[in-house]
């Protein structure tokens, strides 16, 4: 059942347990002490979906910080969003054959910054205090769970972080440092903080610049959250530290790489659209792989790691790929064959 209506946010009195409740269309989402709720229409009355409400809250965070990302970002096999460039689409049940082969699934389809407006505010109502879902689960603890308890807005502000040309460059943004108030991270103690010395020619002392990334990277006061370290065009370098479960399985509307710069990550992809699953992939320091656009992925890190996403921001490719135009993978690529 897709369904194009404008959101409203309910204003009404919290639920029992002390959180307000949020409308996207037609579907309304609620909280308790352990579990957010989704309920959407349907012919025989509305149904309900409920996850766990830290999962829900880590996948919102990145939802709100990463301006929906690329593609779809699904919080559970169930309930997700899709950004389409100016409109967000909130899906429940649209990827799962129960419900759409019933027609018992429910889209609603908002533009961008009420799809925004909405999120964040559930975000910032539903978090409370001492709870941070942009972090590891062991540095932030149990805050999560219980009835309403105070906010934590400084923590469902911070925005995914992102440089003009590249981090460090004057007038660009900041290499991290303890000045920025970002401390190295406990699991990388042992990664060396120097910086690389430059000896350029007479004459090119502006135009040469290097940064020692692995630093950077192990300064970063978020999981699952790269931040673009340089852009060269539409071809952006984004950083990121992961520990514990990537809490979103993303789906691109393109071809990302992955660059494991340390540690290991183990990735589960999943097809696209059904979530069969298609492969495991074990990636170890100095891996690259590419994701192909027709997957979903997840990662998990057992211990804190660095990974490098390198992203194509060109516009034009979602059509492509939707219209066949650019093969999926990166191998049909090099065959030059359709698939
Ligand atoms: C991805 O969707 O490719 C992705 C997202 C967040 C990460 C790493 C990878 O931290
Ligand atoms: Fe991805």
């Amino acid at each position: 059942m897709a369904r194009h209506l404008l959101n409203v946010t309910l204003r009404n009195a919290p639920d029992d347990a002390g959180y307000r409740r949020f409308r996207v269309g037609e579907l309304e989402l609620s909280r308790d002490e352990y579990f957010a709720h989704v309920t959407w229409p349907s012919r025989g009355g509305r149904l309900t979906h409920t996850l766990p409400a830290d999962v829900f809250l880590r996948a919102m965070m990145r939802c709100v910080a990463w301006d929906f990302f690329y593609g779809w970002v699904y919080f559970d096999d169930v309930f997700g969003t899709r950004n389409l460039y100016g409109r967000v689409q909130f899906y429940a049940g649209l990827y799962v054959a129960t419900y759409r082969d019933r027609n018992a699934h429910y889209v609603a389809t908002v533009p961008r910054d009420v799809a925004l407006r909405t999120c964040r505010e559930l975000l910032l109502d539903w978090t409370n205090a001492g709870y941070d879902p942009f972090v590891a689960p062991a540095e932030t603890g149990l805050g999560w769970i219980g009835p309403k308890r105070g906010s934590n807005q400084a923590a469902v502000e911070r925005r995914r972080g992102t440089c003009r040309r590249m981090i460090g460059l004057p007038g660009d943004a900041p290499i991290r440092s303890d000045e920025q108030g970002f401390t190295v991270n406990r699991a990388f103690a042992d990664v060396p903080q120097d910086a690389p010395e430059i000896h350029a020619e007479p004459g090119f002392e502006h135009a040469l610049h290097a940064i020692n990334l692995f630093a950077h990277v192990s300064r970063a006061d978020t999981t699952w959250n790269p931040s673009v370290s340089s852009v060269c065009g539409n071809s952006l370098f984004c950083t990121t530290a992961e520990e514990y479960l990537m809490p979103v399985k993303h789906a691109n509307d393109r071809i990302e790489w992955f660059l494991q710069l340390s540690d290991q990550i183990e990735w589960k992809i999943e097809d696209r659209d059904t979530g069969e699953l298609r492969a495991r992939v074990v990636m170890r320091a100095g891996d690259v792989a590419a994701m192909p656009a027709d997957i979903r992925h997840q990662g998990f890190a057992r211990k804190r790691s660095m990974l490098l996403v390198w992203e194509n921001a060109d516009p034009a490719l979602p059509e492509a790929y939707a219209r066949g135009e650019l093969p999926p993978s990166m191998r049909e690529h090099v065959q030059g064959g359709q698939p």
